[in-house]
């Protein structure tokens, strides 16, 4: 097997490759000033903001969020993995992919996973059409009132009875035996002995966004346990990750006004063929973020659809508290709970496409249903009640991204309670809360500063918010900083995130630079991606923005990375200089004064490492 891709090579391909010319290719592109602008085509939108900066070789969507380097733009844009998509670039260049044969652990290659993964679809399809199998499961298919086209276009099939159909289907050799065992099409126990995790279940296909085949869930015909089984984890599919439906939805559709979440994959299926073809469903698992952005990069809209009983309630309480922070200003969300005992399939069959869209049409907003489920909770005629729903109803709405909706709903639990001015602890924007959680970058304001020639402003940040660390409680009080707060406002990001901007806007000003060593323990919100990019740029001095990316590219704090270099991608290059020593003395100062507040609660046992530290403090203010 071929070993792994150098990174030098990558590094190569990154610089030879003009990424507007790339993009231009897929997404037609017009320039706007020194960089290139189109509507983004990760969302949907009229007006664009989709921006790709020829100098930094990077895009980034002020909409969505959505940014990478060329590699990123591939695999998200054509849904080509990682290899695959230097691969593509390398052959737009001419170039052959070099290995490196000594790496021990080569990069996987998936593709025999998806060849095998498939053959097995079309041999449970086979098993539908096929005389000596078909009359049990297509008998059960049409009792529950689903069409010949329908199962045709969701490539319904049928694993029949016994233990060794696949294996005698598909195991042909034993790497072909080895890929059935790695997709959990094949079972082998501790004796070594192998069969077939689907018997005797009609089998339903779950495909990713391009539409291959990554797992299945198989559905009994009658009462046995478990109604469903679907695929283990492997290494093609991470259950909590996907969507039973989505890639049908783009296939029927390539605008698609509004998503409905439901539960079952028979809920999806069965709107389908009723004229309702935006249906999605988790497979088994909540609602996440994940889930949610996914699906608000295709759509504005997203309509949560559960059972009116109590784990319904649940299910979608949960998917309210992870979609709050996703609930920027232009998207919609909405709740729709039936009425016990139904699901989707039932109603649709019963009433028809108009009845059932038009109760999508009447749900509760997530305002409305916000204030409803917690209304029900307490009792709002009481002064108590009413104080206690406040407090229920708070740290809920500081999950919210700054914006009308926010303002709307304060405004309302306002005149809920009574109470006139209902205060909330602090802007999402100004807060260093964990990305995943605040989306810091949702407001275009913000972005307004970088137009002028003057960079964005800082404040530095005082920890509050990282909870950690043994000198954070009881919390003394802080030595001085007010000569630090004086350019304190609103929207302004962190000390920590300003010096990754500017390392990332002009890596080479790093070179000239050397962190103090106490800058290790300073315990802030992405020091440590700090520390680690100011290393990376050490070490390879000659690196580009745009090659530091790829470097983040598959890693799990890449998010932040990337959206701290677009907000500085508009600036020009080089004109932080001075900046940037000045970021470090100031994170430095911060250090020390951390340092500072400890012994100060310690009771000052060390009373020359306390002049030293206030030594410095003097020094580090001037
Ligand atoms: P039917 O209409 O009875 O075919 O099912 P449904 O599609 O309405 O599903 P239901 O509402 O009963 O369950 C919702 C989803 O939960 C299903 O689509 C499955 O993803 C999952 N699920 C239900 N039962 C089981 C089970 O027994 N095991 C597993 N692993 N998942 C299940
Ligand atoms: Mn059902």
């Amino acid at each position: 097997m071929a070993g792994r891709i150098p990174e030098t090579f990558i590094d190569d391909v990154l610089a030879r490759t003009d990424l507007v010319e790339l993009i231009d290719s897929y997404v037609h592109l017009k320039r706007t000033g020194k960089n290139y602008s189109a509507c983004c085509p990760f969302h949907q939108e009229k007006t664009p903001s989709f921006t790709v900066s020829p100098e930094k070789q990077f895009y980034y969507c002020f909409g969505c969020g959505a940014s990478g380097n060329a590699i990123g733009f591939l695999m998200d844009y054509t849904r080509l993995g990682f290899v695959e998509s230097i691969e593509t670039l390398a052959r737009n260049l001419g170039l052959d992919v070099p290995r490196d044969e000594d790496f021990s652990q080569p990069r996987e290659n998936h593709q025999p996973l998806f060849h095998i993964l498939e053959a097995a679809t079309a041999f449970y399809e086979q098993q539908l059409r096929n005389p000596k199998t078909r009359e049990r499961p297509v008998n059960y298919l049409k009792q529950r009132g689903l069409s010949g086209q329908t199962a045709k276009q969701f490539r319904l099939g049928y694993a029949p009875q016994g233990w060794d159909n696949l294996i005698n289907a598909l195991g042909k050799s034993d790497t072909d035996l080895n890929h059935l065992i790695k997709t959990g099409l094949l079972i082998e126990n501790d004796q070594g002995r192998r069969y077939d995790r689907f018997r005797d279940r009609v089998m339903f296909p779950i495909r990713d966004s391009r539409g291959r085949v990554i797992a299945f869930g198989g559905r009994v015909m009658g009462d046995d346990k478990p109604k469903y089984l679907n695929s283990p984890e492997t290494p093609v599919f991470h259950k909590g990750r996907e969507l039973y439906g989505l890639y049908e939805a783009r296939q029927a559709s390539n605008k698609i006004r509004r998503f409905v979440v439901v539960e079952g994959y028979m809920d999806v299926i069965a709107l389908a063929q009723f004229g309702i073809p935006y249906a999605v469903a988790t497979l088994g698992t909540a609602t996440s973020r994940d889930h949610i952005e996914t699906l608000f990069r295709h759509s504005e809209e997203l309509i949560f659809c559960f059972d009116g009983d109590e784990a319904g309630r649940r299910a979608a309480w949960r998917a309210l508290e992870n979609a709050l922070p996703t609930a920027r200003d232009g998207r919609q969300i909405k709740f729709l709970l039936l009425p016990e005992g139904e699901d989707p399939d039932t109603l649709v069959r019963q009433n028809g496409k108009d009845y059932f869209e038009g109760l999508l049409d009447e749900c509760d907003t997530l305002s409305e249903y916000f204030f409803k489920h917690l209304a029900a909770e307490v009792d709002t005629r009481t002064m108590d009640g009413r104080a206690r729903l406040a407090s229920l109803a708070k740290p809920h709405l500081e999950q919210l991204p700054a914006g009308v909706l926010q303002q709307l709903m304060l405004k309302r639990l306002g005149e809920i309670t009574e109470l006139e001015d209902i205060q909330l602890a602090a802007p999402l924007a100004a807060k260093a809360a964990p990305p995943r959680q605040a989306d810091e970058f949702a407001d275009y304001s913000e972005f307004e500063g970088l137009h002028s020639d003057q960079p964005p402003p800082y404040h530095d940040y005082d920890g509050e918010s990282t909870g950690s660390g043994p000198s954070r409680s009881p919390r003394p009080k802080p030595v001085r900083r007010q000569a630090l707060d004086k350019n304190k406002k609103r929207d302004e990001i962190s000390l920590v995130d300003a010096t990754i901007r500017m390392l990332l806007n002009a890596p080479r000003q790093a070179t000239g630079l050397t962190l103090p060593d106490e800058l290790q323990q300073l315990q802030l919100p992405r020091m440590e991606t700090l520390l680690e990019l100011f290393e990376f740029i050490k070490q390879k001095p000659d690196a580009s923005t745009a090659a530091i990316l790829g470097h983040w590219q598959n890693r799990d704090d890449s998010d932040t990375i990337f959206k701290l270099a677009a907000k500085e991608f508009l600036l020009p290059n080089d004109e932080q200089g001075p900046e940037l020593g000045d970021a470090i003395r100031r994170l430095y100062l911060q250090k020390v004064e951390q340092d500072l507040d400890q012994i100060i609660a310690e009771g000052v046992k060390d009373k020359t490492r306390f002049k030293e530290l206030l030594h410095l403090q003097k020094e580090l203010s001037k």
